[in-house]
């Protein structure tokens, strides 16, 4: 006998639209007080000391709520904040407005199909983003066609644990954490994947990030290269 499914496809889709959408929402909204006491603790001193590098044509991918505005050099030529999620975009353009800078845009491009001609930019800026790009190594191939020659992309990640039961940890709640944290993944080993891209990574800082949980906790930050 065949039985009927209790929510047909077309609605489970329909579902799962406001459930996107109102997910998206309620991490825009407490991105920010989430973050506050790792910010506190060290990230904006990493956001700082890593952006001070910035120069020339400047393009952050996932730029988020804005938190990376107020660290770029007022000496950048111009920045272009590219943020896919509409509620984070929201949040980006009223921290963009306060800004004393006029060169300044927003676009609403993802990491792997960024709208803009090969070499287009001198510094490319990715903070706590290649972990949610659904695929790191096409990202990554737009970066590396974006960026002018002898140009640098300035990242600050947090990767796959080195530490075997972290690591475990960081398997089994991968869904449940990424379904909870857009689309964040755990077991990323982001800085064999920038090398094996073709950017030479030139500085690479690791350091345990104050204040996370233990699997989110282990980051890389620094500058990989265009030859
Ligand atoms: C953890 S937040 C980091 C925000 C900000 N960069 C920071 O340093 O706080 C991850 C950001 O990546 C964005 N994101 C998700 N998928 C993306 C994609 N495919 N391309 C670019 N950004 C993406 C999210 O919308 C979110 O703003």
């Amino acid at each position: 006998m065949e039985t009927q499914p209790c929510t047909s496809s077309s609605n489970r889709n329909l579902i799962k639209m406001p459930i996107k959408r109102l997910r998206s929402y309620l991490i825009a909204k407490s991105y920010d007080y989430a973050m506050r006491s790792t910010e506190q603790r060290c990230l904006q001193e990493w956001r700082n000391a890593l952006l001070s590098k910035a120069y020339g044509e400047v393009l952050e991918i996932g730029a988020g709520t804005g938190v990376n505005l107020p660290h770029y050099p007022h000496d950048v030529t111009s920045v272009v904040l590219s943020e896919p999620d509409p509620h984070m975009r929201k949040s980006l353009r009223c921290k963009a407005d306060k800004q004393q800078r006029e060169a300044i845009s927003i676009a609403h491009w993802g990491a792997d199909s960024i709208e803009r001609p090969d070499a287009s930019f001198d510094t490319i800026v990715s903070t706590l983003v290649l972990c949610s790009v659904p695929c790191l190594e096409s990202s990554l191939k737009e970066i590396n066609r974006l960026l002018r020659p002898g140009g640098a992309l300035l990242f600050l990640e947090h990767i796959l644990s080195d530490h075997p039961p972290t690591r475990v940890w960081q398997n089994r709640i991968e869904p449940f954490w990424s379904f909870c944290a857009g689309n964040c993944r755990l077991t990323r080993d982001t800085s064999s994947a920038i090398s094996a891209s073709g950017l030479s990574i030139e500085q690479v800082i690791e350091a345990p990030m104050i204040g996370a949980p233990a699997f989110v906790s282990r980051t890389i930050r620094g500058i990989a290269r265009k030859s």
